[in-house]
């Protein structure tokens, strides 16, 4: 009796363990196969479309990064998260898979970009939603990719 109190109770302890575990999985909906390219096949020294040609970030600027999070939570987290899908793509990798100029051009011009950017219209399919104009200038989005930065 008592072993099997013992192997119930080491079970437990593995089960717990093992379920506590589970939340550190995170969703990657962007590398799930599916139809159009997927992100790890996009070129980083794709441009996007927009007025962002060329941008050279310097050693990263904590007080930049700062006013880009508070424009991250006030535009951008009602239909974003960093390292899981919501209503657009995570955002957490989005300056591994892209230059800097892209994601300021999407931020600046989604609407330019939905319309011409091969890689947003597979978004678009994909999360079945666009992102609108936010009317956000090249400062902000600049401050934006600093916080991404991070
Ligand atoms: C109303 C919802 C909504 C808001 C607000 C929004 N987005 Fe999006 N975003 C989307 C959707 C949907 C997509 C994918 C389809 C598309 O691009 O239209 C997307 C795509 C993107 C992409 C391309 C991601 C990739 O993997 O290529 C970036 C970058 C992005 N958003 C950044 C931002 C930033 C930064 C903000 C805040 C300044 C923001 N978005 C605000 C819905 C939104």
């Amino acid at each position: 009796m008592r072993v099997y109190i013992f192997k119930l109770i080491a079970i437990s302890i593995l089960f717990f363990v093992f379920c506590s575990s589970a939340p550190d999985y995170v969703p990657k909906i962007r590398y799930t196969p599916g139809p159009g390219p997927i992100s790890s096949e996009m070129d980083k020294n794709d441009k996007g479309t927009g007025p962002i040609t060329s941008i050279k970030p310097g050693p990263f600027d904590t007080s930049l990064a700062k006013e880009g999070d508070s424009i991250l939570n006030v535009k951008c987290y009602s239909c974003h998260a960093l390292q899981y899908s919501k209503i657009g793509p995570p955002l957490g990798m989005v300056l591994k898979e892209h230059s800097p100029e892209y994601v300021m051009n999407m931020i600046i011009n989604p609407l330019g970009m939905e319309e011409k950017d091969p890689h947003v219209k597979f978004l678009i399919t994909r999360y079945g939603s666009l992102m609108p104009y936010l009317s956000l200038d090249s400062a902000q989005a600049r401050a934006v990719v600093e916080a991404l930065r991070k």
